[in-house]
Order: structure tokens, then sequence, then C-alpha cells
């Protein structure tokens, strides 16, 4: 019989401890003595006296090399190889399997550290069936600040980095133009042979896209609203700032072209793009991220310290912040430092926006539009859940219809207002009121006389707060 005699194992692969080790000494490297640029294929044979061939096949971490090889990468970086650093490489004859290849390059920039993460089951299971069962291209995870977008990525991506050669995570924080972005990501690749950077904005994407062809690699993209225009009027609300137009076409040509990657946003607000290519059986989703559960909360509390609260005051509590671990990260200091603990009495005290919880509100109204701020105005006025009916018909002298339907469309998708079912009257009917600590906010700021009240109404009408009523 022509039995194939497995080959003979041939020199050495990094671990995955190894890997790591080289690649955070590289960044380094490249952030100290590089100006923060990816160190190229020549730049790095240079430097470690290998020719690039080789240099491929280390960071491959496929193929074996000769331990001497990897004794140089690593003193080229000021590093000792050490035995865990390295393993003998996967026998010629096991079959690969795709979907359990070791990751080949993971690239975590500033990503947080979330080894103390909690909950999230569901949320992680859903995703995790768009992005490796259902091959999604486009993921866009939307959701208030603080509301643990940017953790819940991170958790992700750790989770099912296994199914990706490239994992990628980036923070658009500080907005940087996509030209500059898009040479950051194709750096990433330059273990490729001849990688040429190209001059315009559309040959790098493509150029990107030819990369998410050939590998399968999960791109990370945090903070996404800031490429979207602040303080907008007339509805312009998801569109992109001029001088990141580009990041449109980016999207777009991810969402449509055919490859076998994936790219994840998170987001305060959905970009335009984005609306045009979503559905739920597409393959560019939307999911909205809610708050964490009581159960969630309490485990976070615990790592605090000790509270003492009957199970009506968690739910008051969490329902207020609308379990935003952010905002009850501030509160539990708080209720621990001047409430010991005491969760009722820091809820006699009736402040709900205070400190850091103040300004991520104050961010996200800064983002209205002019009929945005008098719908929440008017909502924050009238206190209570109101029925489309009824608001269309209290602000039609300011608000048109068609300008409402929008309006309320767009804050619901930035889970500034939220949606309930009338039990009492109408069964059928959907009610609109404001978050707990939007509504907070803007009853603080309207009774303060920071923001002005135009909006006529009777002094009469049962819901309005008693500190907004002498106002009137
Ligand atoms: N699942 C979680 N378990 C524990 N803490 C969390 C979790 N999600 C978020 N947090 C906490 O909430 C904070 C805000 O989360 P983050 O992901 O930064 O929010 P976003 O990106 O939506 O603004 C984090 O710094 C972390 O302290
Ligand atoms: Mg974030």
């Amino acid at each position: 019989m022509n039995q194939q005699q497995p080959k003979r194992k041939r020199g050495v692969i990094l671990t995955d401890q190894g890997f790591q080790k080289l690649h955070t000494a590289k960044c380094q490297a490249e952030s100290q003595e590089n100006s923060d640029q990816r160190y190229t294929l020549e730049q790095l044979s240079l430097r470690t006296g290998l020719d690039p061939d080789t240099l491929m096949k280390v960071f491959r971490c496929q193929v074996g090399v000769d331990q001497r090889t990897l004794n140089y990468c690593f003193q080229a970086f000021k590093l000792r190889l050490e035995q865990s650093d390295y393993q003998l490489p996967p026998t010629g004859n096991s079959i690969p399997n795709p979907e359990s290849q070791i990751p080949n390059c993971i690239d975590w920039d500033d990503a947080p550290d979330v080894s103390i993460f909690y909950g999230r089951r569901a949320e992680l299971g859903t995703l995790e069936q768009w992005i490796i069962g259902d091959r999604c291209r486009l993921v866009t995870l939307l959701g208030m600040g603080g509301i643990g977008k940017t953790w819940l990525s991170v958790k992700l991506a750790t989770q099912i980095q296994e199914q990706f050669e490239f994992v990628i995570w980036r923070s658009l924080g500080n907005a940087p133009p996509v030209k500059d972005m898009l040479a950051h990501l194709l750096q990433v690749f330059s273990i490729e042979p001849s990688i040429h950077l190209p001059e315009t904005v559309e040959g790098r994407i493509s150029l990107l896209i030819n990369y998410f062809k050939k590998y399968r690699c999960l791109l990370i993209l945090d903070n996404a609203e800031t490429i979207l225009k602040e303080d907008l009027s007339n509805f312009a609300h998801g569109c992109y700032c001029s001088e990141s137009e580009f990041y449109s076409q980016f999207f777009k040509q991810v969402g449509e072209t055919s490859h076998q990657s994936c790219l994840m946003l998170t987001s305060r607000e959905k970009p335009n793009q984005i609306k045009r290519m979503e559905g739920k059986k597409l393959p560019v989703r939307v999911f909205h991220l809610q708050g964490l559960q009581a159960n969630e909360v309490q485990a976070i509390f615990n790592t605090k310290g000790y509270f003492c609260s009957s199970n009506i005051e968690w739910n008051q509590l969490i329902e207020r912040y609308a379990g935003n671990p952010l905002a009850l990260n501030i509160v539990s200091t708080t209720i621990q430092e001047l409430f010991d603990g005491s969760i009722a009495e820091f809820l006699k005290q009736d402040v709900v926006v205070f400190g850091e919880i103040y300004h991520l509100v104050k961010q996200h109204l800064n983002r209205l539009s002019e009929v945005e701020k008098k719908i929440t105005h008017w909502l924050a006025i009238n206190y209570q859940p109101v029925s489309f009916s009824e608001l269309r018909s209290q602000i039609s002298t300011l608000v048109s219809p068609q300008q409402l339907l929008e309006a309320l469309e767009s804050l619901q998708e930035r889970s500034l207002i939220k949606k309930t079912s009338s039990q009492l009257i109408n069964k059928n009917a959907t009610l609109f009121s404001l978050s707990p600590m939007i509504r907070e906010y803007l009853t603080e700021q309207l009774a303060a006389n920071k923001i002005s009240l135009n909006i006529q109404f009777s002094k009469q009408h049962q819901t309005i707060p008693q500190v907004l009523r002498e106002k009137l």
C-alpha cells in the first residue's frame, strides 16, 4: 500500500505567548523609534539580519524555522527566547481545520483589559452567530456612551480570535483621516512581501479589501461616532464629516463586496451608509446594546465593596441609569464614599446626574439637531410617557409630523428615548419617554434657566414636575 509517512517535523514555530512577546516588542519599537509607523519588511530584515521570506515564516507561525532564526528575531528586539516561546509546527499530514486556525496576527492597539467582565452571554452569543455562523461582513454595535460597547467588542474578539488570521482593534477616538487610518491598517499586513502603499484613498481601500478577500480578518473600529457630523440640523444625522467622507465609501465597499472578513464598528450613532445596507438577514447588521442586568450590576458593585439594599432599591437604581455600567460604576463609588454603601440613602437624595455622568449626557445632547432639541425639551417638561399622536398634536406648531418621525427614530437609535407600551389606556399604543438620565439632566437645565423654554405649556398639566411648574 502506498501509505504516506508523516513528514519529518522541521524547525520550530512561535507559540501564542512567543508571538505576543515579539509582536508587543515590535510595536513598542515602532512607537519609540519609528514615529509610530509600522516597520516594513525591509526595515525588519535590516534589523534582524534575516531575509524577508524567513521573516514571513516567523510571523505567520505555520511553517517551522531554525531555532536560531527565532533567536535573531528576539535579540533584535532585546528579548530572550525561552522554551515556552516556541513549539514544533503541526505535522505535515494533519488536515488543517479552517475553523480552528491559530491567528497569525493580533493587534489590540489600545484596547482595554477586559479580564473582569460580567454577563453579556446572550449578546456574545448573537454576535458570534452573526460573525462566525452567518458570515456577516459588517456589524455595528450601537448604544449610548458608557453602555459597554468597547468592552463587549474586545471580549467578543478575544473569544473568536482563533477563527481569524488577522485580528485588528483600533479606536477612531480622535477621528483620524481615513487615509492615515487605512495606512496604519495596511501596515499590519506588511509581513506580506512587496507591500506598496497606494497614494489615493480609493487605492488603499481596494488594497485592504484584497486582504479581506485573501485572509479571514476581524477588524474592529471603536468610537465610529467621532467621524460623524456633530450638531446637525435638517436631519443630516449620521452623515460624515467632510474630511472623513471616504469612511462612507470604505464601509460601503466592506458591506457590499464579497470577501471572507468582518468589520465591526462600535458607535453612539448609526452611520447613514449602514442604514442603507443593513438588514436582519443581510451581511450588514446592527446590534442595539442595552444596559446590564441586575445580577451583573450587583457583581460589579461587589468588586467595589459592601452594599445594603432591598431588591426594589436595586431595581430602582439600575432603572435610573438604564443599566449603564459606566454610570453605575461612578454611582457605586459615591454610594460607598458618602452613604456607607446604603443604596436607599443615595436614592433618597434624588440626584441622578452628576460628575462624569453629567458630561456623558451633555456630550450626547450637544449632538442633537434643533428639532431633536425641541422634542427632548418637550418630553422633559411633560415628564410622563406619551403616544406619538399626543406628541404630534402637542408640538404641531414647532415640528412637522415628518420631522417628528425622523427625530424620534434618530433619538431612539441613540438610546436617548425609550419606547414602552401603554397597558392602561390602550394596549396597542406605543409610548415615548426620555431615558431617566436625559430627563433628569434636562429638567435641571430647564429649572435653572440654562436652556430656554420656548414651548407653550399649560400650568395645570398634571405631569409637569414641581420644579418646572413655578417657571411656567
Ligand atoms: N460586561 C462588563 N462587565 C464589567 N464592567 C463593564 C462591562 N461592560 C462595561 N463595563 C464597565 O463600563 C465601562 C464603560 O464601558 P465601555 O465599553 O467603555 O462603554 P462604551 O464603549 O459603550 O462607551 C467600562 O470602563 C467598564 O468599567
Ligand atoms: Mg467606547
